[in-house]
């Protein structure tokens, strides 16, 4: 993703929040509902200091060792075959939205590529691939006639892992909106959750006869607030009151796509892939904006799914909450929307890449390093607190984690990267601590498998454990990806 130069004030990184003033008659409003609905609260204000132990900590037997893409990212070929364009297309197609001019062509060819890639991933040991399918492959223009071309190829993908005795997670919607839908109103219209719920329908009738882990939307709170409301992403929109429509309506369209999978008696697990935010208030005696930072954030998306119930405090002119209309908010939900977002899934699927600061004022302050990606503050730490906040505060789900990693600091091609070895060594730490003290973890996917396209950033930073030379082709297996073999190999991490 990315930082948010768009952003209207003064503050801050692509996750951060804009400080509203808000008014005495606000600030009542906000005193009288500071107790949330949900149980939950920040996580605590410093890491509990921990040392690995000296022997190597082991993993659960059937623990799923993973690597991530996504469609967009790595595929290529946006004309071929019959698939329709998508609003990434479209946004990418204004030079200047993406850094370079850079445009999802040629990415990292998976398209053509992916028996390779497999081989790749069986030469790693890994047990897992989670890739999306690009919606606009499958049905060109949202809905309608399905492009048969667009079914055999990602059959062609899930036997390649098969195979190979890989299993394929999918997820099925990466931020890729076929344009047709986004100018019939993208997330903003109610509808998009019905023709999500045919789409999703299509592949559970096209793979039920696979064991796939199904991830329904990847990070609705990304495409909601950077796509828009910060504007950094597609569909480019700058208004809180869309982003706070697309929330809805995404989450809406997870849960009646969990309800069509059901129905359709398909094999395997389905789930929603949320990237949660560990939120640490930098004066323990000023939490307001970091409790309303956590709701916008984490709860925003992890109650309706696991609580039936939306906070009351994410959305509104309050410091730290998303600024759009609260009542208009409400009045998207129809009576038995919040059944149909809790409708109970087989995994919660988390992703995780940092932590933030946040001031009284909701504002996110830097309290640890960061990457060349400047919203990403390394705390390995904040993975364990995530994880045993999920126990504490929800009900208990198996966790799976779909997406963990760094980008190298430079946009040239590296195959030496012992910041992201560190990286991957200091958080695998954190998961096997955490299934130590109960956690219901049951797998860890790093992203990315490649370097690949980044969003807005194009191909300046890279996320691989493997690098890719985008003139070529060539594929590079970094030294973080001969460590993550060997932790595979061992089922273990050892201290150093
Ligand atoms: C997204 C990926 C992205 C990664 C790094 C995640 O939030 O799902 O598509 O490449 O972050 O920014």
């Amino acid at each position: 993703m990315t930082d948010s130069p768009a952003r209207p004030s003064a503050t801050i990184a692509r996750r951060g929040f804009l400080a509203l003033g808000g008014s005495a008659a606000a600030a009542a409003a906000l005193a009288a509902c500071t107790a949330s609905s949900s149980p939950t609260g920040p996580a605590t204000p410093t890491p509990t200091p921990w040392a690995p132990p000296a022997e190597p900590m082991p993993f659960p037997a059937d623990y799923l060792w993973g690597t991530a893409t996504s469609a967009y990212q790595v595929e290529g070929e946006t004309a071929l075959d019959g698939r329709g364009p998508s609003i990434w297309d479209t946004f990418a197609a204004t030079r200047s939205n993406v850094k370079g001019g850079a445009t999802g062509d040629p990415a990292a060819d998976q398209y053509h590529r992916y028996e390779a890639d497999a081989d790749l991933m069986s030469d790693l040991g890994v047990g897992a691939y989670r890739f999306s399918i690009s919606w606009s492959r499958i049905l060109p223009t949202g809905s309608g006639a399905v492009n048969q071309a667009g079914l055999d190829h990602y059959r062609a993908v899930v036997d390649a892992l098969v195979a190979r005795g890989i299993r394929p997670a999918i997820t099925l919607f990466h931020w890729d909106l076929p344009q047709a839908l986004q100018d019939a109103g993208g997330w903003g219209d109610r509808e998009t959750t019905a023709r999500f719920a045919e789409y999703a329908r299509t592949l559970f009738d096209a793979f039920g006869d696979v064991e796939i882990d199904w991830l329904t939307i990847n990070e609705p709170k990304t495409h909601a607030f950077v796509g828009h409301w910060y504007g950094v992403h597609a569909p480019g929109l700058t208004d809180p009151d869309a982003a706070a429509a697309a929330v809805h309506h995404q989450m809406l369209a997870h849960g009646l796509a969990v309800r069509e999978f059901r129905a359709s008696g398909a094999k395997g697990r389905i789930g929603i892939a949320l990237n949660l935010l560990p939120v640490y208030p930098i004066d323990p005696d000023a939490t307001g904006g970091a409790e309303r930072v956590d709701a916008s954030e984490n709860r925003l998306f992890l109650d309706p799914v696991l609580l039936g119930s939306y906070p009351i405090d994410a959305i509104g002119p309050y410091p730290g909450s998303l600024p759009a209309d609260a009542t208009a908010f409400e009045a998207l939900q129809q009576p038995g929307d919040l059944d149909v977002i809790s409708e109970p899934c087989d995994l919660l699927a988390i992703q995780y890449y940092g932590v933030t600061g946040v001031d009284d004022g909701g504002n996110t302050v830097t309290i640890e390093p960061t990457s060349a990606a400047s919203w990403q503050q390394i705390r390995a730490e904040g993975l364990y607190d995530l994880l045993t906040r999920l126990r504490d505060d929800y009900p208990p789900i198996p966790i799976l984690i779909t997406e963990n990693g760094m980008p190298d600091p430079l946009p040239a091609v590296t195959v030496d990267d012992p910041y992201r070895v560190d990286f991957l060594r200091t958080h695998f730490q954190q998961a096997a601590r955490a299934i130590d003290e109960g956690v219901p973890l049951i797998g860890h996917f790093v992203w990315s498998l490649l370097d690949n396209f980044e969003w807005a950033e194009g191909y300046s930073q890279r996320w691989g454990i493997v690098a890719v030379d985008f003139a070529t082709q060539e594929r590079m297996p970094k030294a973080s990806a001969g460590y993550f073999s060997d932790v595979i190999a061992a089922n273990a991490v050892s201290p150093d």
